[in-house]
């Protein structure tokens, strides 16, 4: 189909590179929005891979994600730093609020909640951003706030 032939044209175009397996993935997330099902054997074909190796790459990087985004990305920071700073807690926090987990997105498609690992603001921590903005000294306050910015 149209997906498998779009991932097969990103492979072809990257798979010289060395170490061609993340800047494909990137590349197709990048396409696509999320890294289809239906990429993944084709990538894996190309690079002499098993599926779950290419899954299981996938998953350890955090990066990629297997379905497409609500329509606001929220990415809470489970660095050290932040961990350090309350991490733990604003991270659940926002999961109530939402009512997902980590890697998923709401009913109403408004929100995906992801983890990331630090944001380079570990002297504001605890630290999110949604949509690509940065936000950082994340009270309970401030996090509504932003939980309620997405929901929108
Ligand atoms: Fe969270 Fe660096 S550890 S921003």
């Amino acid at each position: 189909g149209d997906l498998t032939q779009r991932t097969q044209a990103i492979v072809d175009r990257l798979i010289g590179l060395e170490g061609p397996l993340l800047p494909i993935l990137h590349e197709v997330q990048d396409e696509f929005g999320f890294v289809p099902q239906e990429s993944l054997p084709v990538i894996a074909e190309a690079l002499n891979l098993s599926r779950a190796e290419v899954h299981g790459v996938m998953t350890f990087y955090h990066d990629y994600r297997n379905h497409p985004a609500g329509r606001h990305v929220l990415k809470i920071c489970r660095a050290e730093a932040c961990q350090s700073m309350g991490g733990d807690a604003l991270a659940e926090r926002v999961k109530k609020l939402l009512g997902i987990d980590f890697h998923q997105t709401t009913l109403d498609g408004s929100v995906t909640l992801e983890p990331v690992y630090c944001l380079g603001l570990c002297s504001c921590a605890p630290a999110a951003m949604l949509d690509g903005e940065i936000h950082g000294r994340l009270d309970g306050a401030a996090i509504d706030e932003l939980v309620q910015e997405a929901r929108k």
